[in-house]
């Protein structure tokens, strides 16, 4: 049995309701790829002013490919989940040099750029060349999935599938793309996790809402478990250096600095301790000059607590894997978010730099 859909109500809703957002001011396809690469796990009123800053400073395909990974890193600095940037990034060198600083307008050049997985390339197929795709995201199965009551689990590559056909093929020949950009809207700010149905267009065809079991649905198996870590954060500060550490390439935080830390028991630390462990392993001598209060920092499925000490080191030795650089510099440069705070903590302690 062929699936259908109100799309007629559901459009005039999207042209009356929908939010005004500087990605929709025109279709331009390299703002779309820009705005819905970072609008993937992360809201849109946290995307906004990163979406304005990026623009401003990479205004094209080309500014973005000319500049260095160091500078697309810091713009993006806050955002999380770094490889997104560092894909951006590897994709406008990739357009530049073989698609003249433009992306293409297929499917199948499209799925040649790095990091552009079947999300990006409907939005992008959809939004900027009007194409009748479908850009099923989070929000998407989650409406599809109450709607029509699916049982089946949206958390599987399966179902996705499944759910991406199914949404094309209600997609109305007629501006196929507001309904791809109307089913996105009615996901973030009516059918969310706790469904507003009051305020739905789709109401009365929605199956879960005439069978009254809108909160079983959408099915979802739980991922992976959040993992906890605890970390003692050596804080090493010599004259106006500071140790510290850049993500190597493939590591979770590949280009982000951070203080150099070791994995410890649920249990803190105390500054001694730490300080006997510098010794050894880094054969630095250091004196303790503040003791942080802990900072939480979530990032992929982990959960980690920094347990931060500042210490003070009258010698500034080379360290394996470790490198000293300046305050000065350091700000210029993106850390990941629990460190960034962290080192906000530090410039704001305002230290005497010793004699
Ligand atoms: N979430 C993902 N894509 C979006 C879009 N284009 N508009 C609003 N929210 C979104």
């Amino acid at each position: 049995m062929t699936k259908c859909l109100e799309t007629d109500k559901l459009k005039a809703w999207f042209l009356a309701e929908k939010r005004e957002l500087p990605w929709r001011e025109q279709a331009d396809p390299y703002a779309v790829w820009i705005s819905e690469v970072m609008l993937q796990q992360t809201q849109v009123a946290v995307v906004l002013p990163y979406f304005q800053r990026w623009m401003q400073r990479f205004p094209t395909i080309a500014d973005l490919a000319a500049a260095s990974i160091d500078e697309v890193i810091k713009v993006w600095e806050g955002l999380g989940y770094y490889s997104r940037a560092r894909y951006l990034h590897e994709g406008a060198k990739y357009l530049v040099e073989h698609f003249n600083g433009q992306l293409p307008a297929s499917e199948e050049r499209l799925k040649t750029i790095k990091g552009l997985g079947p999300y990006t390339i409907g939005a992008i197929l959809s939004f900027a060349f009007h194409q009748k795709k479908a850009a099923v995201d989070g929000n998407v199965l989650r409406v599809l999935a109450r709607y029509f009551q699916l049982e089946d689990d949206i958390a599987k590559a399966a179902t996705v599938k499944k759910l991406r056909l199914l949404a094309e093929s209600l997609l109305p020949d007629e501006e196929p793309w507001i309904i791809s950009e109307a089913l996105i809207e009615l996901g973030a700010t009516v059918c969310q996790r706790k469904a507003r149905c009051m305020e739905c267009p789709l109401r009365s065809s929605c199956l879960s809402y005439r069978n009254g079991v809108v909160d079983r649905f959408p099915v979802k198996s739980k991922g992976a478990q959040t993992e906890y870590l605890y970390r003692a954060v050596a804080v090493i500060r010599c004259q106006d250096r500071y140790l510290v550490k850049r993500g190597k390439k493939g590591e979770i935080m590949s280009d982000l600095y951070e203080f150099p830390f070791f994995p410890t028991q649920k249990e803190r630390l105390s500054s001694q301790q730490l300080r006997e462990i510098i010794q050894q392993q880094w054969g630095l001598m250091v004196c303790e000059k503040h003791h942080f209060p802990s900072i939480m920092q979530g990032f992929t499925r982990y959960q980690a607590r920094l347990d931060p000490v500042l210490f003070a080191c009258s010698e500034e030795k080379p360290v394996a894997d470790l490198e000293w650089v300046e305050q000065d510099v350091l700000k210029q440069r993106a850390f990941s978010s629990g460190h960034r705070r962290l080192f906000e903590q530090i410039q704001a302690l305002d230290l005497p730099l010793p004699a």
